[in-house]
């Protein structure tokens, strides 16, 4: 095999799925069933067709793309990741999976070859937790992980429910049908941005995953009293916000000295009611993203943050309600992948090496029914959420190689 990967043509399909964003270039805002993101799956599903798949639909958006193999009663091998950005990101986190995943077949195809196992291309929706709060819905469900009744019960911020919200983007499918058996997929491989500065710092070219790391989130609710900000004196006060800060500087410390260099929480979400300059806050609700390489670690933090909300809550006179909305377990990469991989690299000369995944991906859930892996690319300086994204057309080049190598060693030659 010598696999030519149309760059060119690559980095034009990416700019031009860029352009669906709901805030102009560079930024790229894609959520969850909005305009830009209904478009850009138009736009995506033509893609696939023209290069001959077979599209199917699930009923929240899911999105499969299958080129037959010569066996098309054996297990898929699949691929793939998502197209949905958060607001002020960039235009590579997750596209470089979904389109450079479709290169990688167009390049076996434009070669000759032909697959004995079928090769599945996946557009996950809603790896990101923008809307609902919940990070990797479409794979969650996918993989049986969220049952239906959990996935009724998500409201987005305005309050809107799931089936609204899919159903104005025109998923009418039942969503019984969304999880997929164990045994559906052979392996599912997934090519993404490094999104840490690692391979850059090291003058890589590719990182082969052995596991990704176990993310948490939790939706934190503070309620204190309200009232006049010149007539309530300070030893009066019940300061929802100054509650929630005492609680955030907590969080620090905590995963500062949790014992692991992994470990990490980030507040990224903070609202303030009534939000007025002249008015004492009364109810403040902010999100807590938790993160470890291991899973017991991050869940020892996890308890003590609960135990520290209690703390301040007795010491403040507030009421402080934590919701956990997930704590997954890290997930180990399928040996075959790694081996495969690796494999590729060794073959094209391409400097590797294997790592972790401190960021979560629709992987992390492909695992509970597949063997899964996933291959990294370098980024600028490691930034990744941010308009200023960028890895180069090479670099991508090089990840959809290793990808389309790594994909006919796992389905095979007819
Ligand atoms: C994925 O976007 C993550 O937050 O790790
Ligand atoms: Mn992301
Ligand atoms: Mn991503």
């Amino acid at each position: 095999m010598d696999l030519y990967i149309d760059q060119r043509r690559l980095q034009m399909e990416i700019d031009a799925l860029a352009g669906y964003s709901s805030e102009p270039a560079p930024v790229v805002t894609r959520v969850v069933y909005s305009l830009a993101d209904r478009e850009a799956r138009g736009y995506v599903k033509g893609l696939f067709r023209e290069a001959g798949l077979m599209v199917r639909e699930d009923g929240i958006g899911n999105t499969f793309a299958r080129w037959l193999g010569s066996d098309p009663e054996l297990a898929a091998v699949g691929t793939g990741s998502h197209i949905d950005a958060i607001p002020n990101a960039g235009k590579y986190d997750g596209v470089v999976g979904v389109l450079g995943g479709l290169e990688a077949i167009r390049a076996l195809q434009r070669d000759g070859f032909q697959p004995r196992r079928s090769i599945e291309l996946l557009l996950f929706t809603a790896e990101e937790p923008t809307r609902f709060g919940i990070g990797c819905l479409g794979s969650r469900m996918l993989s049986g992980t969220l049952t239906v009744k959990a996935a009724e019960r998500l409201r987005d911020a305005e309050g809107a429910t799931l089936d609204e919200l899919r159903g104005m983007a025109g998923l009418l499918g039942s969503l019984d049908s969304v999880a997929l058996p164990v045994g559906h997929y052979s392996q599912f491989v997934e090519l993404h941005i490094e999104q840490g500065p690692m391979l850059e710092r090291e003058g890589l070219s590719i990182g082969v995953l052995e596991s990704i790391a176990a993310p948490a989130a939790v939706n934190i609710s503070i309620e204190g009293e309200g009232g006049h900000a010149g007539t309530v004196l300070m030893p009066d006060r019940r300061d929802a916000f100054l509650a929630a800060a005492e609680l955030a500087l907590a969080i620090e410390s905590l995963a500062k000295h949790s014992g692991g260099a992994d470990t990490v929480a980030t507040i990224g979400k903070c609202d303030v009611f009534p939000g007025a300059v002249n008015s004492i806050p009364s109810r403040v609700k902010i999100t807590l993203d938790l993160r470890d390489t291991d899973g017991e670690g991050r869940d020892a933090v996890l308890h003590a943050v609960f135990g520290a909300a209690d703390g301040v809550a007795a010491r403040r006179g507030v009421k402080i309600d934590c919701e956990l909305l997930n704590a997954d377990d890290p997930a180990a990469c399928g040996e075959e992948i790694v081996r495969a991989a690796t494999a590729a690299c060794e073959k094209h000369r391409v400097p590797f090496r294997t790592m972790v995944s401190r960021a979560y991906h629709d992987s992390l859930f492909m695992a509970r029914i597949s063997p899964m892996g996933m291959i990294f690319i370098p980024c600028r300086k490691g930034v990744s959420h941010r308009p200023d994204e960028y890895s180069s057309p090479e670099q991508i080049a090089t990840g959809v190689l290793v990808l389309a190598e790594t994909l006919a060693a796992l389905a095979g030659a007819a």
